[in-house]
This record gives structure tokens, sequence and C-alpha cells, in this order.
């Protein structure tokens, strides 16, 4: 079987020079077995012709040349619905600035807004147009939404200028089309724990001390691990996102149920990420009916210092075994995230400043830096889908590296 066997491709081409290597991909990408249609705008259709990619595909090629925008209603839904995988090479600053935006105007436009499927851009313009505030602030919003970007490339262009807006290669995006449609199976068969979301340690019946994350880079690194084939357990505090599919949840409330849960199954675990943020202290005793207001008088609550989970954890560490951490800091990033490296006995810590706009609590992004014993690597601001994937990465080469 061709690896792209029974797969949809929705190709749109937009008007650059660089569509001309559009019809390399189509072909590729036929070759591989994979059904593809294509959408072309008004201005690619003045750089290759229909019939060319009509031939390639051996579909016909959409345009809006003649067609009136009550038939993008019809087949702009088809279309988006059909697609596995979504691509637009060339891109032009201007289909980025209308995919930012929610512009749809045209058949290309209207049908990648109404997509689901994973949408895949490979920009190809001029390199003022490529570094105008306006297409980095497009590209930036896209990437956050989860918009894959391939390239552009740097060198020599087509206006005569030299930097970055090359298309990248036919190859390498038909190379990065197959990954998205067969994601790795790197994790198969591993173990892997991962902590998510908040605690909750009881004041009273009615009231609690908890804390502001939301579980999003938990759920992340889970849903993540196990598409890479992994079996996932993921111990849980209370958040409001479901639990990703094929994957095992645990539900804790307290920090001492995060500790019974985590030390219970560490030990027949292969990888252990823990990005929940525990509370450091709870009630020292819990009132068993609500609280009155005493008086005008203040309440004075005793706090006392709960079990450090991931401490434990590292003193359970068994050889081979990959721990992860995380540290949420407000100043001195590095210096406090290598004290909590060394006292957790982790492998790896994944620090990140939550007070930074892009990081930290209940936003969909991340700005982390991963520090180890060897080396620490800040990554630019991206989706926290992935910075899990990024984790895993690096998580993976510990795990192969002390099997060796
Ligand atoms: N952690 C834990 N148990 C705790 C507190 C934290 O397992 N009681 C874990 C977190 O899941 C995270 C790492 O330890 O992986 C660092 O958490 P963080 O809140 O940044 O650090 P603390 O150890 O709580 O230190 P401090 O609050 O003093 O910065």
């Amino acid at each position: 079987m061709t690896p792209l066997e029974g797969k949809n491709v929705v190709l749109g081409v937009t008007g650059g020079i660089a569509a001309y290597k559009a019809c390399e991909l189509v072909s590729r990408l036929r070759k591989a077995g994979a059904q593809v249609y294509v959408i072309m705008t008004q201005h690619a259709c003045q750089f290759v012709a229909p019939l060319t990619f009509e031939t390639l595909s051996n579909h016909p090629a959409v345009t809006d040349t003649f067609a009136r925008p009550e038939t993008w209603e019809v087949e702009h839904i088809a279309l988006a619905k059909r697609a596995d995988v979504f691509v637009v090479a060339p891109a032009t600053a201007n289909i980025l600035a209308k995919m930012a935006h929610g512009i749809a105007d045209d058949m290309l436009s209207t049908t990648v807004l109404a997509t689901k499927a994973p949408v895949l851009v490979a920009p190809a313009m001029n390199t003022g147009m490529w570094e105008n505030a306006a297409t980095r602030e497009n590209v930036k919003l896209l990437r956050q939404r989860g918009i894959r970007f391939i390239g552009p490339e740097g060198g020599f262009l087509a206006c005569g200028d030299t930097g970055a807006g090359r298309m990248s290669e036919p190859k390498d995006i038909f190379a990065e089309i197959t990954n998205i449609l067969h994601p790795r199976l790197d994790m198969e068969g591993l173990r892997v724990l991962v902590t998510a979301g908040p605690t909750q340690e009881r004041i009273d019946p009615v009231r609690y001390i908890s804390n502001r994350s939301s579980g999003k880079m938990g759920y992340a690194i889970a849903e993540a691990a196990a598409k890479r084939g992994a079996r996932v357990t993921l111990v849980t505090g209370p958040v409001s996102l479901s639990v990703p599919e094929g994957v095992e949840a645990v539900k804790i409330l307290s920090t001492q149920d995060l500790y019974d849960a985590m030390t219970a199954r560490c030990p027949d675990t292969d990888i252990v990420i823990q990005a929940a943020a525990p509370a450091d202290f709870a009630p020292a005793t819990v009132a068993e009916q609500k609280i009155k207001k005493q008086g005008d008088g203040d309440l004075v609550l005793t706090l006392r210092q709960n079990p450090d989970v991931a401490a434990q954890v590292g003193r359970l560490k068994r050889p081979g075994q990959v721990l992860v951490g995380f540290a949420a800091e407000t100043n001195d990033v590095l210096k406090n995230a290598a004290a909590k490296l060394q006292k957790k006995n982790l492998d790896m810590i994944v620090a990140n400043d939550v007070t930074a706009p892009g990081a930290g609590f209940d936003v969909d992004t991340n700005i982390v830096t991963f520090v180890t014993q060897e080396k620490q690597e800040t990554l630019p601001c991206l989706p926290k889908t992935q910075v899990a994937e990024e984790l895993l990465d690096r998580a993976m080469m510990i795990f192969q590296k002390q099997k060796r």
C-alpha cells in the first residue's frame, strides 16, 4: 500500500511565483496514493493554468474566476469536510492576513475557515512582506491557534531580493504532510504518568484553597503521549477539560490524594511528567460545619505544609525511569528551576515565568525553558499542544539515552 492511500489532501494555491512548485507537490501526493483537491485563488490562475492542476490531480481545480458566491456555499463545506489535511502552498501575506482575521471572501478563504482538519501553511513572499509587523502578528496569531507552518526558507527570491521568503521545497512539504497524516508512534508501549491541574484543600464543607492552574498543559501532554502510542494515566485535579481519548484518568482533590495516587503508580511507569500545581499548604484542621462569621473579628487559619509529591517520586525513582517536573516561577526563573531539578531528583524541569504574557495559567500558549543537568533551552511562545510535543521529544531522548 502506498503511504497516503485513501487520504484526502485539499491544497489551496495562492498567487505567487512558487505556485509552479505546488504542481510538483500535487504530483508527489498523487504518487503516494492521496486524493488531491486543488483550490486556486484568482491570482494563482495568473501564474499556473487550472488545467495543469486538474491534469496532475485528476480532479477539477476549484477556482473563483467564474464562480458565483452561491456555489461556494455547497462546494466549500464539502471540501472542508473531506480534507484529512488542508495545505496552503504557496501562501501569500494576503491569505495569512485573511486566515488570521476570519475573512472569507473567496473559495479558498471560505473553505479554510470552515475546515476542522489540521492546516499546514507554506508561506512564500518578498522578504519585506514576511518581515512586516502585520505579517509577523498574523503568523503569531495563526500559530497560537494551532496552524502549522513550514518555511519560508532564506535565499534568492524571484523579485531579486535575498532573504527569507522562498517557499519550502515540495519534498519537505510532502514530508510534513506525511508526518501530520501518520503521527509518530515512537512512544508505543511506554507507560506514562502525567499530573495536571490544581488541588483543592478543604477548609469546611463549602470552602477550599486552590490556585489558578487550568490543567491545559498537563492535558495537552497526556493527549500527545497517547497519540504517540503511550499508555497514559492522567492524575488530575478538578478542571473543566475533557479527558483526552485513550487516556485513563484518576481524579484527585487534595495534594495528599495526589501523593497517594502518584506513590502507588510511579513504580510501574517509564516516564513521569508532573504538570500539576499542587497546593503547598492545607488547613491544619477541616471544620465539619460551615465556619460562621466570628462577630466582627478576623478568622485565622493555620496552614500546615503538604507533602512534596515530586520530591517523593524522586526518592522512589528507579533506574531507567525519566522524571520531568515543572517550575512555575514569578522571579529568578532559571535559578529556582535548577534548584528544583536537584531537590526533586528530576531529569528535566520545564521552567516558565507565569507572569509573562502568553505564558502560565489559563492561556493556550506557553513560553518554556527546558532545564537539564547539561543545558538550558528556551523556546518561543508556542501553543501548549506544541510545547507538549517538544517536551515529549526531549523526554524520549533522555529515556533512550538511559536505556543504552
Ligand atoms: N510539586 C509537587 N508537590 C508539591 C508542590 C509541587 O509535586 N507539594 C511539583 C509540581 O507538580 C512541579 C514541581 O513540583 O512539577 C515544582 O512545583 P512548584 O510549585 O514550581 O514548586 P514548589 O516545589 O512548590 O516550590 P515553591 O512553591 O517554593 O517555588
